[in-house]
């Protein structure tokens, strides 16, 4: 298994876009971001809300967001070991998600399980209940996952998109 931190790259930066462009418009009060890595994209939007928890199920990349949250001097950022919503009991107004989405097992930070998008699925089945009464979740998917299977069963809202060379990026919106 390979579990080396996941670094920033186009898809954070098209999902830290899509979240900016959210927080500007509505003071969200509680947030939560899943898979939150080197904690890149709540660091960014941690002036315009009042309070983040980010979570990772890897050690390293908790380890590595606080040390960059100590850094930065931030205060309303808090970073916690979870797998998936195991170790979080809140309620949120935003969560959001930059998943593995690739098919495969061994690489904590890209692989989604064997279809590529377990992972998501289950993140999927859960949000719901984490989020507030007018809560909103956000997640990016990929054209590697089967997009229009996942719109269907999970009643997502297409945010934006954006090609690359050789797949295309979506952000969804997830109403509670
Ligand atoms: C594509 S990376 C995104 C990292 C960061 N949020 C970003 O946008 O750059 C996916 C992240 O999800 C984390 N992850 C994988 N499986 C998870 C699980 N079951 N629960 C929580 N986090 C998970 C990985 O460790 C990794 O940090």
């Amino acid at each position: 298994m390979n579990s080396e931190v996941y670094e920033p790259d186009e898809d954070t930066y098209f999902l830290e876009e899509q979240i900016k462009k959210l927080v500007k418009i509505r003071k969200f009060k509680s947030v939560l971001e899943m898979g939150t890595g080197l904690g890149y994209i709540s660091l960014s939007i941690a002036d315009k809300v009042n309070k983040i928890l980010g979570v990772d199920i890897n050690p390293k990349a908790v380890e590595f967001a606080e040390k960059n949250r100590k850094e930065q001097g931030i205060e309303n950022i808090e970073f916690k070991l979870s797998n998936l919503f195991e170790n979080v009991i809140e309620r949120f107004d935003l969560i959001f998600f930059n998943p593995p989405y690739l098919p495969g097992k061994d690489d904590l930070s890209c692989d989604g399980g064997e279809k590529g998008q377990e992972l998501i699925e289950k993140f999927l089945i859960e949000v719901r209940k984490h989020l507030n009464k007018e809560g909103i979740g956000v997640i990016l998917l990929s054209s590697f996952n089967n997009i229009s299977e996942l719109e269907k069963r999970f009643n997502l809202i297409k945010l934006d998109e954006l090609k690359l060379f050789f797949e295309t990026l979506y952000c969804y919106k997830i109403l509670k």
